[in-house]
């Protein structure tokens, strides 16, 4: 069968200057080396605000740390008269290699919909980036439809017209679960990813459903880290709050241990 190396991502928000952030991500390096952590068992990737990017970058090339990069947004559009905007051309150049799109947050505070999303998909395919396509219910979507109909939904439409053999990772972050302190549990997490998978078999193809990693976001930290990573279907996690605290975060990488 095929192996999912897992994903552990931190995704920061609106957190962390650039100075903060070159400080976070020199300390959870040596703080992985001390633990004697081996990089290649699990992909490290931290999703730091725009303007941090160029110093993380810098960073991480010029001491060889094993971690990927990914910025928290994109635009549609590859250049233009579009203020505030940041071109995935600019980030990959950048090298940049992920890039969360869709989260609640942007769906809730910045109206986005499930057609931007997938606009925004298919640039940073153009771009040579790695979309982190983030879905999931509400509470009151939970209560009505129950928990996969509504992110299977969104994942569809993300997913229209994008070829079989791109390369793309799924996020399922129930919105109630976000910051909530208050996780999905395993079962009902991997119910939904299985779901998931199932969209992507239907909609690119078998291939793509077998190997494109599918993590869970939520309330994630280290106490509960294994319970969701010994699921079938969950091939990692999208962190938020605990990836702003190196030891959490660090300890959540290491959930193996
Ligand atoms: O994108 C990650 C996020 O939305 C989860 O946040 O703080 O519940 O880990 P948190």
């Amino acid at each position: 069968a095929l192996k999912r190396t897992p994903l552990i991502a931190g995704n920061w928000k609106m957190n962390l200057d650039h100075l903060q952030a070159v400080a976070t991500v020199q300390k959870l390096h040596w703080t992985l080396k001390d633990a004697g952590h081996e990089g290649d068992s699990v992909e490290v990737a931290v999703f730091p605000p725009f303007t941090d990017i160029r110093s993380v970058q810098t960073l991480i090339d010029a001491d060889k740390i094993p971690f990927a990069l990914g910025a928290q947004d994109l635009s549609a559009h590859d250049s233009g008269a579009y203020t505030g905007e940041v071109s995935g051309a600019f980030l990959s150049k950048l090298n940049v290699g992920y890039v969360i799109i869709g989260h609640s947050e942007r769906r809730e505070y910045h109206a986005e919909t499930d057609e931007l999303v997938g606009a925004k998909v298919k640039a940073a395919l153009k771009h040579g980036l790695v979309p982190v396509i983030c879905v999931g219910e509400t509470a009151e979507d939970l209560e009505r439809f129950g928990a996969s109909a509504v992110p299977a939904g969104q994942l569809e439409t993300a997913l229209a017209g994008v070829p079989a053999s791109a390369d793309i990772v799924v996020a399922y972050e129930p919105v109630w679960a976000i910051g909530s302190g208050q996780a999905a549990t395993p079962a009902q997490a991997q119910e939904v990813c299985a779901a998931l998978r199932g969209v992507i078999a239907k909609t690119l193809d078998e291939d793509a459903a077998a190997r494109t990693r599918v993590l869970y976001g939520g309330s994630v930290k280290s106490g509960n880290i294994a319970s969701f990573l010994r699921e079938p279907d969950i091939d990692g996690a999208l962190v938020g709050g605990a990836s702003l605290v190196v030891d959490e975060f660090a300890a959540i990488v290491r959930f193996e241990k």
